[in-house]
C-alpha cells in the first residue's frame, strides 16, 4: 500500500511520487491550504493539501486526528522559514494528489503529545498511548536488546528451549498463580515463578548451555519494578564455576551497553561481598552513584545516656550508624521532619540529627535535639568519623540492624536525588559471597537466601550440619546496576545428599522433599554434572537503559499497582458453567466480596 514509511521521506527523495499510510497525527488549516502531519512507526512526515487537487483537498477537510490515511504525491522542499530541523522530515513535504481514508477515528482519549494523562487512562487505551513516539522508542529499544542478547547467546554456544507454563510449584519465595485441572478435578497445575528446575533438568539432560527469554509469574506486592508476570532472560551453564559464569555474562552486558548506548561499562564488573554492601549501605543492591555511606558510630555511644543510642549499641542484633550528608546544613526543619515521616515507613522510631555549622568550635559549632545526651568524647569521635565538615548534617539511625538497614538504605538514596548527588553513568557491581540462610523470628525457621537449590560453600553434608546455618555462605551472585538487582543466579546443588541436607535445613522433612521434589532428587541420582546459572529481570534491565521510571513503561501490556489489567479488564468472574467443569464451587464471588 506504500512506497516509503512517512519517517523515511528525506531530502534524497526530492521530486519523486511516494506513497505513504499512517495516522493523521495533526490537522492544520492556513489559509485554504491544509496540513497533516502524518505518523507512522518510522515517524512524522507534512502532507500538503491544495486546493487545486480537488478531490484530496476535499477528503483532507474532514480528516481528523488519529483517522488513519493513505496519501500519493511529490516530494518538494518545504518553502524558505517553514524547515523542520527537529524532524529528519524537516526539510521536505509531500505535496498530495491523492488521499484515501482508510479507517476514521472518534477522538482519542486523550492528546498524544498531552504529558498530563493518568496512567489508567493510558493503560484503559493502551493501543492509543502505545502509539506515542517515546513508548515506540522503548518497546524497540526492548526488541533490540532481546536480539542482541539471542546473538550473544546463539554465538556462544547456548540453546534456546522452552519450558513448561503448567507445572508444578517452584520455590523462589513468592506465591504461586494456580490453573485448575478440568481432567483432574481437585488438583492445579502452579504457573512457573522461573523455570529454575527445568533448566537444571536440562543441564542433567546434557543440554551444557541453555537460555530462554520466558515469562515468569509470582502472586507478590507489586512495585514500580515489580509485576505479577514478567520476563527472564534465564541462562544455565555446565561444567563452568561462578567466576566462569559471571565473566561470560557481564561480556554480553558490556557488548549489549555498548552496542544500544555508546557505554562502556567497565571491565569487568566490580565486586563487592554481601556482608561489606549491607555495613557500607545498609542494603544488598547499593546504588554507587551516591556518593553517601552509613558509618558505625555504635561503640562510640555505648553507655551514653541517652537510651536512644546506648540500647542499640549495646544489643548485638542492634545497629547505630550515621549518615553524613554533604551541605545538608541547608536542610529545613520542615525537610527533616519530612525525612523522618520517611524513614518512619521501614520502622525507624525518629530521625536524630547533627547539624555542622563549625566543626572548629566543638560543640558550639554544632546543632542539634540530642547534643545535650552525647558526651563530648562521643560527639568529637563522630565528627571525626564521618568526617564531617561546616555546611554538612549527620543523620542517625538506631535500632535492630534491620531497621536501621532498611530505614537509612532508602534514606540515603532518596536524599541524593534530594540533593543532587547522584552521579551521572553507570554503576554495575557483582554481589556475591551471599548467606545462605536467613532466619525468619516471625516463623522461627530458616529461608533460603536464593532458592533451596543453590550449593552452599560446604564441600558436603557433613561439613554443613557441623556449621552455624546463619553464619554459612552461598555460591549466589547478583549483579546490581544502580541500586537495581538486574540479575541473580547460582552454582548450584549437584549432590543429592546435600540436596537433602539443605531441604532438612529448611525445615523441610524427607517425605515433603520426596513429594514436592522426588523428581528433581531422581534426576540428581543419575548422573548431574555440576552446573550453574543466572537469570535477568529483562524488563527491569530494559528499564534502566531507556531511563523509565517503571517496567510497566517498557512493557507494552503491563498490570496495574493491584494486578488488574485495565485493557481487558482481566481478572474477571468466569460463567457458572465453566467452574463446574472444573469441579469448582467459590465460597463467594467477587462480586459479594465487592
Ligand atoms: P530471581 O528471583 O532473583 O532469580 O529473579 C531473577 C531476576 O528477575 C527479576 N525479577 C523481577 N522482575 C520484575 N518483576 C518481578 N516480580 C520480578 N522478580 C524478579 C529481577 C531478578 O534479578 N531462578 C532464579 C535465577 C537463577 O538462580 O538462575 C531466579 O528466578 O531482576
Ligand atoms: P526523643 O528522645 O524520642 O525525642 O528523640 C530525640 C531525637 O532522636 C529525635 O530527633 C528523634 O527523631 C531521634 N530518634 C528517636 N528514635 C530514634 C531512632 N531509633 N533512631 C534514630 N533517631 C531516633
Amino acid at each position: 500500500m506504500r512506497t516509503h514509511y512517512c519517517g523515511e521521506v528525506t531530502e534524497s527523495l526530492l521530486d519523486s511520487e511516494v506513497e505513504v499510510c499512517g495516522w493523521a497525527h495533526r490537522r492544520r488549516d492556513h489559509g485554504g491550504i491544509i496540513f497533516v502531519d502524518l505518523r507512522d512507526r518510522e515517524g512524522l512526515l507534512q502532507v500538503v493539501f491544495d486546493p487545486d487537487e480537488q478531490d484530496a483537498f476535499a477528503l483532507a477537510d474532514t480528516v481528523r486526528n488519529e483517522f488513519v490515511l493513505r496519501a500519493r504525491g511529490r516530494v518538494r522542499r518545504r518553502p524558505e522559514g517553514t524547515e523542520n530541523p527537529n524532524l529528519p522530515t524537516g526539510q521536505v513535504e509531500v505535496y498530495a494528489t491523492e488521499l484515501e481514508i482508510l479507517n476514521r477515528a472518534k477522538t482519542p482519549p486523550f492528546q498524544l503529545d498531552d504529558t498530563d494523562v493518568g496512567e489508567d487512562v493510558r493503560l484503559r487505551h493502551r493501543y492509543v498511548d502505545l502509539r506515542r513516539p517515546e513508548m515506540h522508542q522503548r518497546l524497540r529499544t526492548r526488541a533490540r536488546v532481546t536480539s542482541i542478547l539471542r546473538r550473544y547467546l546463539d554465538d556462544n554456544g547456548f540453546l534456546d528451549i522452552e519450558t513448561p507454563m503448567l507445572t508444578r510449584a517452584t520455590p523462589e519465595g513468592a506465591r504461586d498463580f494456580l490453573v485448575p485441572s478440568r481432567i483432574h478435578q481437585g488438583a492445579f497445575y502452579a504457573l512457573p515463578q522461573s523455570p529454575q528446575l527445568f533448566k537444571q533438568l536440562l543441564m542433567m539432560s546434557g543440554m551444557d548451555r541453555y537460555y530462554q527469554i520466558t515469562r515468569c509469574f509470582r502472586d507478590e506486592d507489586l512495585r514500580a519494578d515489580r509485576q505479577p508476570e514478567f520476563t527472564q532472560l534465564d541462562i544455565e551453564t555446565s561444567f563452568m564455576d561462578e567466576d566462569a559464569i559471571m565473566g561470560h555474562m557481564e561480556a554480553m552486558i558490556r557488548g549489549l551497553f555498548r552496542e544500544v548506548l555508546g557505554e562502556e561499562l567497565p571491565e569487568p564488573f566490580p565486586r563487592m561481598s554481601h556482608a561489606e554492601a549491607v555495613h557500607r549501605f545498609g542494603i544488598d543492591r547499593p546504588d554507587l552513584r551516591i556518593p553517601l555511606e552509613l558509618v558505625e558510630v555504635a561503640d562510640l555511644v555505648e553507655g551514653v545516656e541517652f537510651k536512644v543510642f546506648a540500647a542499640p549499641a549495646a544489643d548485638p542484633k542492634g545497629r547505630v550508624t550515621a549518615l553524613r550528608v554533604p551541605g545538608g546544613g541547608e536542610l529545613t526543619r520542615k525537610a527533616i521532619d519530612d525525612y523522618t515521616q520517611f524513614v518512619g515507613r521501614y520502622g525507624a522510631k525518629g530521625l536524630a540529627y547533627i547539624k555542622v555549622n563549625d566543626p572548629s568550635q566543638g560543640r558550639d559549632g554544632l546543632q542539634s535535639p540530642i547534643l545535650k545526651f552525647l558526651p563530648d568524647a562521643a560527639v568529637a569521635g563522630i565528627l571525626e568519623r564521618t568526617g564531617a565538615e561546616a555546611g554538612d548534617l549527620v543523620f542517625f539511625g538506631a535500632d535492630k540492624a534491620k531497621v536501621v538497614n532498611e530505614s537509612l538504605a532508602a534514606l540515603r538514596v532518596k536524599v541524593g536525588h534530594d540533593l543532587d548527588l547522584v552521579e551521572p553513568g553507570w554503576r554495575p557491581l557483582w554481589v556475591v559471597d551471599f548467606p545462605m540462610f536467613e532466619y525468619d523470628e516471625g516463623d522461627k525457621r530458616l529461608y533460603a537466601l536464593h532458592h533451596p537449590f543453590t550449593s552452599p560453600r560446604a564441600e558436603d553434608p557433613d561439613e554443613l550440619s557441623q556449621s552455624d546455618p546463619e553464619a554459612l555462605l552461598s555460591r549466589a551472585y547478583d549483579m546490581v546496576l544502580n541500586g537495581t538487582e538486574v540479575g541473580g543466579g547460582s552454582i548450584r546443588i549437584h549432590r543429592p545428599d546435600m540436596q537433602q541436607a539443605v531441604f532438612r535445613l529448611l525445615g523441610i522433612g524427607d517425605s515433603e522433599a520426596r513429594e514436592k521434589f522426588g523428581f528433581l532428587l531422581d534426576a540428581l541420582e543419575y548422573g548431574a554434572p555440576p552446573h550453574g546459572g543466572i537469570a535477568f529481570g529483562l524488563d527491569r534491565l530494559v528499564m534502566l537503559m531507556t531511563g523509565s521510571r517503571s517496567i510497566r513503561d517498557v512493557m507494552a501490556f503491563p498490570k496495574t499497582q493491584t494486578a488488574t489489567d485495565l485493557l481487558t479488564e482481566a481478572p474477571a468472574e468466569v460463567d457458572e458453567a465453566q467452574l463446574r467443569e472444573l469441579g469448582i464451587r467459590l465460597r463467594r464471588t467477587a462480586k459479594a466480596e465487592a
